[in-house]
């Protein structure tokens, strides 16, 4: 019989060597290597290959075509019935693919997925299989959000070779594993969740996907630094990722896709997580502004673009004077080094000095801002409590603001605008040259449609005087 080899796999970034060393050559992590066992069989390949070869997936024979003879009216895309999820995923689960669904405990991964599954199993052979909860806790949810669970089947099992062997039984077309950090391979001797074990697993459970043609959806926890365990590892052999966000305290989630093969990235769907499930939102805007009538000084409605939409969100900002020698800058949802600099430009183009105050900036409803859109809406937030005085509240705010003081234009500057006007924002400050040439009607709560007033301004203290 052959003899078992070994192969050393970075616990870091997922690189493989046949001999142990040190440092990882790839991400020069220290003492990161594991042992890992290969199963003995002909030919020098991942324990993966080996395991699927054993078990006859024998790899897709290649053939050379023509890329104009390509059939591709044979992939339609399925959709979910979830429509804020059919959009994250470029219209709809499509047949053969791997999509990971990664985010913190309490996300709503699960619930996600069982809402998906059940509806699904009555259209199509579905599988989930736990490998965290039991099937108690999954029926009695089930049975709490009063979902339809018949025809869905059911697995308690954290074995890979198990699984494909229920797999290759009953031919699911949909396959939910929950979750891939908790799945190993015997052949591994490393624990399950280990890097090696993520990646081998995963990798055996995704060629199956795409030989039978299912669809694989895997839950991946993140870790404490907002990576799916074994960063990286996972990423690149999955055709889809998507991140189901949000604090635990507030009800709003948000699903964004990280890469797509079939899609666009980072399309955004909002979720409400309520007593009976995660349900869509379907008008974003109207939740982010939950504003009351009371305005108060450090509000303000800013408008930024999340995938192929317009979003409108609301921005508060304290500024109070510090008792600490180094004063504190906090951003919630928005980038903090940002933060930062914004508050030097605003001293060196505006003239207003910050040094000796505290700084808070938050996104109200949860939402993660990443865009520089956003840049003057907080400034001008940061002036306004500054300075202690309310913003008119029918003002909307975008642009992005360069280090010299300058307001630099913003993609999509007229959809961002005309989503303002259908909810009723009278007044925008814009970089000019996110100006409309036409006047953009603004519906007036009762006063029939009026002109939007949009000032176009060029720099920091430009936008200041048409505050
Ligand atoms: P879950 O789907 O188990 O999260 P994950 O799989 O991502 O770890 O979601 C659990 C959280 O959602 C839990 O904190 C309770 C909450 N929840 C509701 O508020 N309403 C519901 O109907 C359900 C099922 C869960
Ligand atoms: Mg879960």
């Amino acid at each position: 019989m052959a003899k078992a080899k070994t192969a050393y796999v970075c616990n870091e970034c997922g690189s493989d060597y046949s001999k142990w060393q040190g440092q990882c050559g790839d991400c020069n992590a220290w003492n990161s290597l594991q042992e890992i066992r290969l199963a003995p069989a002909g030919g020098h390949v991942s324990a993966s290959t080996r395991v699927n070869a054993a078990k006859g997936y024998a790899g897709v024979t290649s053939q050379l075509q023509d890329l104009s003879d390509v059939d591709v009216a044979s992939m339609p895309r399925l959709s979910t019935g979830i429509g804020e999820l059919d959009r994250v995923l470029g219209g709809g689960l499509v047949a053969g693919s791997a999509i990971l669904i990664g985010g913190h405990p309490g996300a709503g991964k699960s619930t996600l997925l069982l809402q998906l599954m059940c509806s699904l199993a009555q259209r199509m052979p579905a599988l989930y299989i736990t490998g965290e909860e039991s099937l108690q806790q999954v029926a009695l949810r089930a049975h709490r959000l009063e979902l339809p669970t018949s025809n869905l089947k059911m697995l308690t099992e954290t074995d890979v070779e198990s699984i494909l062997a229920t797999c290759a039984q009953l031919q699911p077309r949909l396959i939910v594993v929950d979750s891939i950090q908790v799945m190993q391979l015997a052949d591994i001797s490393s624990a399950p969740g280990s890097v090696s074990q993520v990646r081998e697993s995963a990798a055996a459970l995704i060629r199956y996907a795409k030989q039978s043609d299912a669809i694989l959806l895997l839950v991946g926890h993140v870790t404490k630094d907002g990576s799916i365990a074994g960063p990286k590892v996972l990423e690149h052999m999955i055709d889809c990722s998507l991140q189901l966000e949000g604090d635990n305290d507030s009800r709003y989630r948000t699903l964004r896709s990280h890469k797509n093969r079939f899609g666009a990235v980072n399309e955004m769907g909002v979720f409400a997580m309520m007593e009976n499930g995660l349900k869509e939102v379907k008008n974003p805007s109207s939740i982010f502004l939950s504003r009351g009538d009371i305005s108060a000084a450090g509000s303000l409605v800013m408008v930024i673009w999340e995938g192929t939409r317009p979003l409108l969100v609301e921005l508060q900002a304290l500024v109070d004077d510090s008792q600490m020698s180094n004063p504190r800058r906090v951003a919630i949802g928005l980038d903090q080094n940002r933060l930062t600099m914004l508050l030097a430009v605003l001293h060196r183009h505006g003239g207003l000095h910050t040094g000796d105050q505290d700084v808070f900036v938050n996104v109200v409803g949860g939402v993660r801002v990443s865009e520089t859109g956003a840049d003057l809406a907080m400034l001008l937030a940061i002036v306004s409590s500054l300075r202690d005085r309310a913003l008119d509240q029918n003002l909307v705010v975008f642009g992005e603001v360069g280090l010299s003081g300058e307001i630099r234009p913003v993609p999509s500057g007229q959809e961002r605008i005309k989503e303002a006007a259908k909810h009723g924002f009278k007044r925008a400050i814009v970089p000019i040259a996110n100006v409309p040439k036409a006047s953009v009607s603004t519906t007036n709560n009762g006063d029939g449609l009026g002109a939007m007033e949009i000032i176009g301004v060029r720099t920091l203290q430009e936008a200041l005087e048409a505050l």
